[in-house]
């Protein structure tokens, strides 16, 4: 790609027009809807910024700085000698039809995780593993051109609390913006994960209708975050896998798992219904007699089964399992980034809209599901049982 320099002169010619204050405002953790003022904050910041953060977020921060103050780009496509202005009117028409108000929250996001005082710092320094973020029961880092987002709560087989799901919706976000070029879900301990933790509903205040209430719209957030990633979405599945920790992989790039991974959809056995697009991806995926016999009857595959069915990329033996997948994760995050993103849309865009109209009503079902009868005595069995034991 052509060189865009990082002279203070290039970048406000970057930011053409734009009327910067002068003041250093710190940047906190990145916020979910940026107002006028952060935007501008961030862009004091940029010019503050001590380090070259490199072409990509370069091109990416004009991109994004363009779509939030004029909107879609409409200006001529510049002749493929025009390398610079190439590449600028290629960052800015790839962010499409996206809304000003996300564009420029994208923006406030991007700029944060450039701070060095940002919790969210960008990775690419030299192999560092740098720690972007840890929340309760998430481990986040960036390291070699890729983010490593982990269930981190080895004692509860990495259930997924509320908390957790929305910790995964903001790590999500900032690496969709960052310098990173992959990002791999894993687990921590002998689990990937056990899916939702079940003790969401039992320990949410309020009734239990608020709770669902609360809990589809975070869901759908959630389900949603994964179907727009415009990054390769890989999953290193390194153990056992139940509920939306399989239904997750049906939207991921590439599925990585050890042969003792198994992978387990007990839906009606919670008096639950599929869920993250699974009633859509599955039938699609292994055809709708296989994808029956995990999401109603709740079979339980293997990995060897599950890379039968295509859930699975590739199966490895577990005694190498994480050398070889890494290994070959790091040669990926050295391919051209923007030729896989482009890529990547190419493959998923035909689906995206159906995707949405699927996780939006499988998530209004199972609100439902959730005040179930059926339901709610499954998860107080579940939450019981050693009570009984
Ligand atoms: N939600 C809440 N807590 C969970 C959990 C989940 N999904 N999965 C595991 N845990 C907790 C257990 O309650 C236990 O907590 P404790 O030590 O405080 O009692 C701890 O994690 C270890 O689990 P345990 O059941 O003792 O381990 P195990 O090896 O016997 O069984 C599982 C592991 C995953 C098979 C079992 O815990 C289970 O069936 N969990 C529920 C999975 C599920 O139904 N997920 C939702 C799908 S929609």
């Amino acid at each position: 790609m052509a060189a865009v320099t990082w002279s203070r002169a290039r970048c406000w010619s970057l930011l053409q027009g734009f009327r910067f204050p002068v003041a250093r405002v710190h940047l906190s953790r990145p916020t979910m809807t940026a107002s006028q003022q952060d935007f501008e904050n961030a862009m004091s910041q940029v010019k503050l910024l001590k380090e070259d953060p490199g072409n990509e977020v370069k091109l990416k921060l004009y991109a994004l700085y363009k779509q939030a103050t004029e909107g879609p780009c409409t200006m001529p496509k510049p002749g493929m000698l025009d390398f610079v202005n190439k590449a600028k009117w290629d960052a800015w028409t790839a962010l499409g039809s996206l809304p000003k108000e996300t564009a420029r929250q994208n923006y406030v996001d991007l700029v944060s995780s450039l701070s060095p005082s940002s919790e969210a710092s960008s990775q690419g320094k030299s192999g560092a593993d740098e720690k972007v973020q840890e929340s309760k029961g998430l481990m986040v880092t960036s390291e070699d051109g890729i983010t490593k987002i982990m269930f981190n709560r080895p004692t509860k087989k990495n259930a997924i609390t509320y908390e957790m799901y929305q910790d995964i919706i903001l790590a999500l976000k900032n690496a969709s913006t960052d310098n990173t070029v992959i990002t791999v879900f894993t687990g921590s301990g002998d689990y990937y994960s056990s899916g939702n933790d079940l003790t969401n509903f039992t320990r949410a205040t309020g009734g239990m209708e608020e709770a669902a209430n609360k809990g589809a719209v975070v869901l759908r957030e959630f389900v949603d975050s994964f179907i727009d990633f415009p990054k390769p979405l890989v999953a290193v599945v390194n153990g056992p896998a139940v509920g939306i920790s399989v239904t997750l992989l049906g939207l991921f790039d590439a599925v990585y798992a050890s042969d003792r991974a198994t992978f387990h959809t007990p839906f009606s056995h919670l008096g639950q219904s599929p869920e993250a697009c699974s009633s859509y991806t599955f039938p699609k995926m292994m055809g709708p007699a296989k994808a029956t016999e995990m999401l109603l009857f709740g079979k339980m595959l293997t990995a060897r089964e599950a890379w039968a069915q295509g859930l699975v990329t590739e199966v490895f033996p577990e005694r190498n399992f994480e050398e070889e997948v890494w290994t070959r994760l790091k040669a990926y995050a050295k391919l051209p980034p923007n030729a896989m993103r482009i890529s990547k849309e190419l493959i998923r865009k035909h689906d995206k809209g159906k995707l949405h109209e699927v996780n939006a009503e499988e998530c209004t079902v199972l609100k439902a599901r959730w005040l179930s009868e059926e339901c709610i005595n499954a998860i107080m069995s579940f939450v019981s049982r050693k009570a009984k034991l």
